[in-house]
């Protein structure tokens, strides 16, 4: 059971940071927020030195006061752990504690986040001061819940300082307890990487080519992984055992961090932060771009870590640092928009970041809520209706659950070995955004899967189908799931590359696709790389299909050539250019109760619009709802009796008409509408059908 937020409330709120404004306007602040129908603030992650002014010396005055000030306005709060900015005379006295690059540069005090995990020092403060704010905090009536650190990975994701070296030579040597083992899964022998001691062992360092030894970088990223949650639990530990009747989260989705695991071993469900501006500066390559809607992609691997979490941060204005990412304004009703679709993604607790911008320091232009002048603006306007819209919608947030018969699946292995492996990470960043956007721009909700361990056949079996766009890692027990998912009736979509790697990221000396070369019913007898070296053949469907009279269809990126291995084995497609002209490049094969759809080269919108139309995919609400391209669908479940909610979102700057061919409910306004309905900009609407399952 993955963990999950558990509330009977929604709860709104804001970050908010007492140690930066003049104590006189505490109380204010807290009114205005109650104003608005926040109920809850999360403080404190960025304030060791307030806590422990000096090493060992513990000061609990201002955030007491500052608590008790927001419990008596009936705030509740979420404390931070202060461990994402080491104070001063940490950095100072104990240097080792910082971070290296892999240069060997070391960093310094004056940003954040410039520590390392594994450091014993940093460690045991850190420890000590978790347990002073727990004994401290453990049993205070307006403490909710904890957030360990801010953003685990965020900043950097890369650690060589000293003490990771350290660390890292016990982590593998807990991993492969013998050089030989060590040595055959770096496959060293090539170019005399052996091993003779294990003091020869260390993170990556400078290569001419910077081209580190990819199964040893692929271990760098699990250790780094590993590291974090080490730390995370070495804090939540402490939490459990002081402080038992408070919930504790982290927030933030960062590389190199296994964040399932994370949350899986240590938390009581996960927190994202969402900044949806990122996009104005960020944006998905190729014409037509999602945009801000993109966000909708990581929020549902949020969800897909905990099906109801905490949004920790929501993005409420302009985003900027002094020097660095510079974002526009959210327009006129866009910060609500977004507010809606965390919580239509599964956010059942929302804190907007944050409540007044910061008039010093590295964030003066990353706007909060209020401007430096506090006065009444249309951002707290907005947060207000929100707070208003959801005394009515919460409830019915809280009730329902997001329902998606489609999963895209992902896993941390290929995520990291695809950094550095441009012969599939690439693939599979750019065949995701094409799934997305086809799923999304034709309403078919999806969520995300992540493979670990942990995954069950019943994980698999919630979905009708799978797209798993280039497991070029692949380990035998994985496929061993897969086919039996197929064979209860599931459909799984694989694109070029799959399982030619071992889990040590080693080529399989099989047949490709390697161990679900019988499940698709093809082998890979040749391949080129396509990307933009070679020009890409056309797809050709075989036979009458409609597709051909559809746009052209390109075979991008990479190209395996196929061959069908078996009877149930259908070409539904084929090249149309190069030298395998001809060859098989989507093939669709039947095992019990199910199928495989095997394509040989790098998906782009156009190739999933064909898939979709092949494997009949529609959008859930398709017979009593149409909709325009430009609005998101989310369907919600109803969880306490029969029925669902269709959530609309209008990302658009214009008007966009819906239809409804059936009566159904505005639940905010709790209206019966009909017909032609229109959507303004930015707008969002929950309906639900008047009467589900009769024709009206
Ligand atoms: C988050 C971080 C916040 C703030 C915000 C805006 O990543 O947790 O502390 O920095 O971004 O930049």
């Amino acid at each position: 059971m993955a963990k999950s937020l558990n509330l009977n409330r929604f709860e709104l709120g804001v970050c908010y940071y007492p140690e930066q404004w003049p104590e006189t306007m505490w109380a204010d602040d807290f009114r205005r927020m109650r104003e608005v129908g926040f109920s809850v603030i999360r403080i404190a992650e960025f304030a060791w030195t307030v806590f422990e002014p000096q090493e060992g010396t513990f000061s609990f005055d201002l955030f007491d006061r500052a608590i008790d000030l927001a419990h008596q306005h009936g705030l509740q709060v979420i404390l931070g752990t202060p461990t994402a900015t080491p104070p001063a005379w940490l950095t100072t006295k104990y240097p080792e504690v910082l971070n290296v690059t892999q240069a060997g540069v070391q960093y310094r005090h004056g940003e954040r986040r410039h520590y390392n995990y594994n450091a014993p020092i940093y460690r045991e403060l850190s420890a000590r001061i978790v347990r002073r704010m727990a004994e401290h905090y453990g049993q205070h009536p307006a403490v909710i819940g904890w957030q360990i650190d801010n953003e685990l990975n965020c900043e950097t994701n890369v650690f060589y300082s000293a003490a990771d070296n350290t660390a890292f030579r016990e982590w593998v040597k807990a991993k492969y307890t013998t050089l030989d083992e060590l040595n055959k899964a770096w496959g060293t022998v090539f170019w005399n990487q052996t091993f003779t001691g294990w003091e020869q062992v260390n993170l990556t360092g400078p290569t001419p080519n910077n081209s580190p030894n990819p199964h040893q970088a692929l271990d760098e990223k699990r250790f780094i992984s590993d590291s974090a949650i080490s730390f995370a639990r070495l804090q939540s530990e402490i939490l459990r055992e002081v402080a038992p009747d408070q919930w504790q989260t982290t927030n933030g989705l960062f590389g190199h961090l296994d964040s399932h695991k994370l949350t899986e071993e240590n938390l009581d469900f996960f927190s994202y932060d969402s900044y949806p501006n990122f996009s104005t500066i960020f944006g998905d390559s190729g014409p037509d771009p999602l945009l801000d809607r993109k966000w909708s992609w990581n929020l549902s691997i949020a969800r897909s870590i905990s099906p109801k979490f905490c949004l920790m941060e929501q993005q409420s204005g302009p985003g900027g640092w002094v020097n660095r990412i510079a974002q526009p304004s959210p327009k006129p009703g866009q910060m609500r928009l977004w507010a809606y679709q965390s919580i239509g993604h599964g956010a059942d607790m929302l804190l907007f970041f944050r409540w007044r911008t910061a008039t010093f320091g590295t964030e003066i232009y990353w706007h909060g809520i209020l401007n430096y002048d506090n006065r009444p603006n249309r951002r707290l306007k907005e947060a207000a209706q929100v707070g208003k819209e959801l005394e009515v919608l919460g409830p019915v947030m809280v009730e329902t659950r997001v329902s998606a018969k489609v999963a895209i699946v992902s896993d941390y292995d290929n995520e990291w070995d695809g950094e550095l492996d441009l012969w599939h990470g690439p693939y599979t960043r750019q065949s995701v955004q094409a799934w997305f956007k086809v799923l999304q721009r034709r309403h078919i909700p999806v969520d995300s899967l992540y493979l670990g361990a942990a995954t069950t056949l019943d994980d698999l079996s919630k979905y009708e189908v799978l797209i798993y766009p280039h497991g070029a890692i692949l380990p035998e027990d994985v496929a061993n799931k897969f086919t039996d998912y197929v064979k209860k009736g599931g459909t799984i979509v694989f694109g070029c590359r799959t399982g030619y790697k071992n889990v040590n990221g080693h080529c399989r000396m099989t047949p490709m696709p390697g161990p679900v070369a019988d499940l698709c019913g093809v082998t890979v007898e040749d391949f080129t790389r396509i990307e933009n070296i070679e020009t890409a053949p056309l797809l050709k469907w075989r036979g009458n299909k409609s597709a051909n009279s559809g746009p052209t269809l390109v075979a991008e990126g990479f190209n395996d050539i196929l061959q069908t291995t078996s009877p149930e084995s259908e070409i539904l497609a084929e090249y149309a250019g190069n030298f395998y002209e001809g060859a098989p490049a989507l093939v669709r094969h039947h095992s019990g109760k199910g199928q495989t759809y095997y394509y040989g080269a790098v998906f782009n919108p156009e190739v999933a619009e064909a898939l979709v139309e092949e494997i009949g995919l529609t959008s859930p609400t398709a017979e009593w709802l149409e909709l325009p391209q430009a609005v998101e669908l989310i369907v919600r479940e109803r969880t306490q009796r029969e029925g669902e909610i269709a959530m609309v979102l209008n990302y658009s700057e214009n008007i966009q008409t819906l239809n409804l061919n059936r009566a159904a409910t505005n639940l905010l306004t709790g209206t019966t509408i009909k017909g032609k309905v229109e959507l303004a900009p930015f707008d969002v609407i929950f309906l639900e059908l008047a009467e589900p399952g009769r024709n009206s």
